[in-house]
């Protein structure tokens, strides 16, 4: 048969699946069907006994969940669907009925029975097919149809049997096990159609709709077509179906006996069935008894959801019914689970990135382009198999690339993550690690108690970051410089050129550290020349960022800004200090600078603004976490905080940089 054709015809249809069983879902998907998902909520209370064969009541369980869906969507969801498909899989071996175990020693019990011998599965499926007439009142055509496939276990032995038990699998499977994961392992062979297996008989599913569309027009017309599907035993086109009409076909009541011996209770679900057709002195016509069903954890659960709305899902595993919020059973949407593994995972990808740029992965692929992992793990003294995955997320992360096994630096990486670019994040990525990872990673004390915790981070490093910085080795003082350079060597330009600067022919850079953002404001302003004034010990260790420094415009003053005098400029720059200083500390620094201005002075102020309506994401929210002693602020609390030490804001400019700027004037 042609698939095609048959699931194209569907395609301006609204097709239903009245089940919430993901196996389903998939084969159906998986063949380009296009459908929406609205669980029945038919409880599968059917009289077993009723039942000549296990297929019968799995085909009438399947019909009655369609059917169930088919006459609440006109109402519920005030659509009426063309087409509704439901279904049920029982599985049955030696005349036993296997639901789901209810615990380890049944599923050793049901998988114990099933060893060494042939199965039968059935899945029953019922098509549905609505007419809407002229008075609102929907015709229903019914299609249904079972596919039986005989399954074969191998000789399990004891250890197998626990090992999968002990996997979890069969816990929430019919017959205890799931022939589409670890389960499949125990199947020797399969006769018939492996999918029905699975939960959905794709293969007689086909079939039954090409008869439908290619054939037999649902229409009154063409009744001998109609021959070929089964239309609730009638021959009639179309079959109303109303509350009452649809019952299940009743055996002689003689027929009907349970094994009592079975009924328990404590018992678990495992069911004694007389075969059909098996050597039974007590009836000819053998009998199901107390057959059970097949079903899995979703529609189990949704049975007792009874009277509670469930929304409709579209098979992108959309919400269409968005009244309805609470229900286990729906997909979740896509772009929200998006979202959440973008904020769960961040921790990851920020991590790699620290790795991979402590390793100087991008310097070396930066040198040598184009080797392989064993090669890359050589140079850096890593294992095969961590560098492997490490260089596998750093090309999902887009920082590198790979060709045939082998890997080169994205231009990102090449512009901002080799420690030698001009541009180098490099040093801020360590701060990253090293300062600010330590510190969120006590989040919730921070939270909890509204202080920073670097004492608990960096347990006996001093209070203060900065200082704590300096009380260590050189290197950690160069660590920090490092990080302070790279922010400002890569906002610098942008800083200094985003205001008017030519009327100021001196500047000071309050703690401008290695004199980075010094340099592009001399670059940017060919008249000025900037002092930069930073700690003694910040300083005396600039000569480590050479060859900065060899422009004659830019000059170092050692001191301390809340203490000593401030050399005398025309312009104070204050970039990324504001924000860490607590607010007494904050009016010193801004009275000793007004002190020190005449009017018509500047300040040129450079920080994260916050969004003035705190909306969409910013780095400054997530900045404020660290809990430093200071404060975040919009461009407008910063100028009404500068404005009360008689600075006049005069521009303020959001950049797309790592830092945003403000030129205020003093009155
Ligand atoms: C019920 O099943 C058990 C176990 O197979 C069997 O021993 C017993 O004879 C059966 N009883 C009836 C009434 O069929
Ligand atoms: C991150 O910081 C920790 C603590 O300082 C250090 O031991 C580790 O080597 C650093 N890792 C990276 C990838 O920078
Ligand atoms: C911090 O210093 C105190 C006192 O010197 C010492 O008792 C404590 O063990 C130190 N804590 C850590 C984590 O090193």
């Amino acid at each position: 048969m042609v698939l095609n054709p048959v699931i194209s015809k569907l395609a301006g249809k609204l097709v239903v699946l009245a089940s919430a069983s993901p196996r389903r879902l998939e084969i159906l998907r998986n063949v380009g069907l296009r459908f929406e998902v609205v669980p029945s909520w038919f409880k599968e209370t059917l009289d077993k006994s009723l039942f000549k064969a296990p297929h019968e009541y799995a085909v009438e369980t399947a019909k009655q969940k369609a059917l169930e869906v088919a006459r609440r969507m006109p109402i519920k969801h005030l659509k009426t669907p063309d087409i509704v498909i439901g279904a049920d899989t029982i599985v049955t071996v030696d005349g036993m009925i296997l639901e789901k175990p209810v615990d380890k020693h049944d599923a050793y019990r049901m998988l114990s029975s099933l060893s060494g011998k042939e199965h039968s599965v059935y899945t029953g499926v019922a098509i549905v097919l609505c007419h809407e007439k002229e008075n609102e009142e929907v015709d229903y055509q019914l299609i249904e149809f079972y596919e039986e496939t005989k399954v074969k276990f191998a000789d399990l032995s004891e250890d197998m049997l626990w090992e999968y038990i002990n996997s979890g699998e069969p816990m929430d499977k019919a017959g205890g096990y799931g022939i589409q994961a670890l389960g499949g392992m125990l199947v020797e062979y399969v006769h018939g159609d492996f999918l029905n297996v699975v939960g959905f008989p794709l293969n007689h599913f086909c079939k039954q709709l090409s008869l439908i569309y290619n054939h037999c027009t649902p229409s009154s017309d063409k009744e001998s077509d109609s021959a070929h599907l089964s239309l609730n035993g009638t021959h009639a086109p179309s079959v109303l179906v109303h509350g009452s009409s649809s019952v299940p076909r009743p055996s002689s009541p003689s027929a009907s006996q349970t094994n009592q011996t079975y009924s328990s209770p404590s018992a678990s679900p495992v069911h004694k069935v007389k075969r059909k057709g098996s050597k039974s002195s007590q009836s000819s016509g053998a009998l199901v008894n107390s057959l059970s069903k097949h079903t899995d954890g979703n529609e189990a659960k949704l049975q007792d959801s009874d009277n509670t709305p469930l929304p409709l899902i579209t098979n992108s595993g959309q919400l269409i019914d968005r009244s309805v919020t609470e229900n286990e059973d729906s997909q979740p949407k896509k772009e929200d689970l998006e979202r959440i593994s973008e904020l769960l995972d961040g921790f990851k990808a920020s991590k790699a990135l620290f790795t991979a740029s402590k390793l100087c992965v991008f310097d070396l692929l930066h040198r040598m382009p184009g080797l392989d992992a064993a090669q890359v793990a050589q140079e850096i003294k890593a294992s095969v198999k961590g560098t492997e995955c490490l260089l596998e997320a750093c090309v999902s992360l887009g920082l590198l690339k790979c060709k045939e096994r082998t890997y080169e630096n994205s231009d990102l990486a090449t512009r901002l993550l080799r420690a030698d670019a001009c541009f180098s994040l490099h040093g801020y990525i360590q701060h990253c690690n090293e300062t600010l990872w330590p510190l969120f990673s006590h989040l919730e004390s921070a939270v909890q108690e509204g202080h920073s915790q670097r004492e608990r981070a960096f347990s006996n490093r001093t209070k203060d970051m900065l200082q704590g910085a300096f009380h260590n080795s050189p290197e950690a003082k160069l660590r920090f410089m490092n990080a302070m350079h790279s922010v400002a060597k890569v906002a610098g330009k942008t800083i200094a050129t985003a205001f008017d600067l030519s009327r100021f022919k001196t500047a000071c850079d309050l703690g401008g550290c290695t004199g980075a953002m010094a340099c592009e404001f001399t670059k940017a302003h060919p008249g000025m020349s900037v002092t930069v004034f930073d700690l003694p010990a910040v300083v005396e260790l600039k000569e480590h960022f050479q060859p900065l420094h060899t422009d004659s415009r830019v000059s170092f003053v050692a001191g301390d800004f809340f203490q000593d005098e401030l050399p005398k400029a025309d312009l104070y720059i204050l970039a990324r200090i504001l924000h860490d200083l607590p607010d007494e500390k904050l009016h010193i620094l801004l009275s000793k600078i007004v002190e020190a201005s005449k009017p018509g002075c500047g300040l040129l102020l450079s920080e994260i603004f916050l969004d003035e309506d705190r909306g969409g994401p910013s780095r400054g929210l997530l900045q404020a976490l660290s809990m430093s002693e200071g404060k975040q602020r919009s461009a407008t609390e910063y100028s009404r905080l500068l404005k009360s030490h008689g600075f006049i804001t005069k521009q303020i400019r959001h950049t797309d940089n790592l830092l945003d700027a403000m030129l205020c004037i003093k009155a």
